[in-house]
């Protein structure tokens, strides 16, 4: 358990016999150097007493929500704030359920609901109700979400029975703990460019032609990248977005500033991740005086003009080495244009986008895309921003590793 040492550890312990289990697992983190914060269910309390996970990890075990010592600081969310991972294990059926569905009446659910680090649920439970498809649909929810769900393994329960319900091994869960606190350095010493928001295209100074983006994958990329240890460079058009902690970001309006934006990084970049909506027409003129209606008439034309391809410029310029991805948003079918883009653009991956997907697209938290490169096409399920991004992170980091 390498990769806990100095890493803060939320271990939520929920009512089911393999709680004992749960005592190794905190003494072990400890030894590795964690900080480890259990918080019990009330059941899980009937089990296994707070008194001796607290004399593990020398640490006041929470229970009850507002009994808090320090409420004060909104302690019922402080605890997945801080949080480099939760692990809920061993985890009930009924707690698969509440956290499918997002409750927040109790502090294993406001944990979840509350952090942004990783989340692990190692389930335990009796044959039948892990196999019944109520169960399994909170599984599959909970998994589209990007939560970790270690499946149980098969052996003889407490019921007497045998078949799949035991809590996976302890050493299953430590390696699921080293892999979402260690998946943070594959990109160490890299720097990852990335292009959010879309582009504003002056008319005349009041007016402008611009699109729907709302930049929350290229910012969630962003900071994917620097979660995975790497140099970030954010390059973006007007969102109403706060830039992520520890994210170098350079604010642009138009296509053309942000294909000079993008080149200056060329010569460090090993990366340049195209997430913006660039717009694909400009207006011929800008005119720097505000055109007025009574010379206008009551018609108003705008000559547009096509904008520079920032990535064929990018692919141009780039040195040997650099990876360089596309998205491609559409309407249609995404991944057969996704194709067409990334042979005839040479790119190395495109990340294709169906915007009119229920649920997925402009403006949304969530997206559903799927990975195309000369690797073959990966589709993903409907996720949170957040986790396309941390995939896509792996991918590249998988990419600039070969
Ligand atoms: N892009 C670019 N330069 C432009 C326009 C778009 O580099 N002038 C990039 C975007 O950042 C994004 C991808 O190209 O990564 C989006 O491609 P899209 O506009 O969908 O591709 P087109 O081939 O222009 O598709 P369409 O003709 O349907 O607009």
């Amino acid at each position: 358990m390498s990769r806990a040492g100095g890493r803060f550890v939320v271990l939520a312990v929920t009512g089911s016999i393999a709680v004992y289990k749960m005592v190794e697992l905190s003494r072990r983190l400890v030894q590795a150097g964690a900080t480890v914060q259990v918080v019990m269910t009330k059941s899980a309390a009937e089990f296994v007493t707070p008194l001796t996970f607290q004399a593990l990890t020398h640490r006041p075990v929470e229970i009850e929500m507002f009994a808090m010592q320090d409420e004060r600081a909104a302690g019922h969310v402080a605890m997945g704030r801080q949080a480099d991972v939760v692990v809920v294990a061993p985890a009930t059926a009924h707690v698969l359920a509440r956290l499918a569905h997002g409750f927040s009446d109790d502090l294993v659910a406001t944990t979840v609901l509350a952090t942004s680090a990783p989340v692990i649920v190692a389930p335990a439970m009796e044959t039948h109700m892990w196999q019944n498809a109520a169960t399994q649909a909170n599984v599959s929810a909970l998994r589209a979400r990007g939560v970790l769900v270690i499946d149980p393994e098969t052996g003889p329960l407490a019921s007497g029975d045998i078949g799949p319900g035991r809590l996976a091994s302890l050493e299953r869960i430590e390696a699921a703990i080293d892999e979402a606190l260690g998946g943070s350095q594959v990109l160490a010493g890299r720097l990852v460019v990335v292009t959010a928001g879309p582009t504003l295209e002056a008319i005349d100074p009041v007016r402008f032609v611009s699109n729907r983006s709302s930049g929350k994958m290229g910012y969630a990329i962003a900071a994917a990248a620097r979660d995975a240890g790497a140099e970030v460079i954010l390059i973006t058009g007007p969102t109403a977005l706060v830039p992520p902690a520890g994210v170098r970001t350079f604010p642009v309006e138009s296509a053309d500033d942000m294909k000079d934006a993008v080149v200056a990084q060329l010569p460090r970049a090993d990366a340049v991740i195209m997430a913006a909506a660039v717009a694909d027409y400009r207006p011929v003129e800008r005119v720097t005086t505000k055109l007025k209606k009574k010379d206008l008439g009551n018609e108003m034309t705008v000559r547009m003009t096509e904008n520079p391809d920032l990535l064929k410029a990018i692919v141009a310029a780039r040195r040997p080495g650099t990876v360089v991805v596309g998205f491609k948003a559409e309407t249609g079918d995404a991944t057969s244009e996704a194709g067409r883009m990334l042979r005839d653009k040479q790119l190395d991956l495109v990340v294709a986008n169906d915007v009119v997907s229920p649920g997925s697209g402009f403006g949304s938290d969530d997206d559903q895309v799927a990975f195309v490169s000369a690797d073959g096409i990966e589709t993903l399920p409907l996720l949170k921003k957040s986790e396309v991004a941390r995939r896509l992170v792996a991918k590249l980091a998988e990419r600039l590793a070969r």
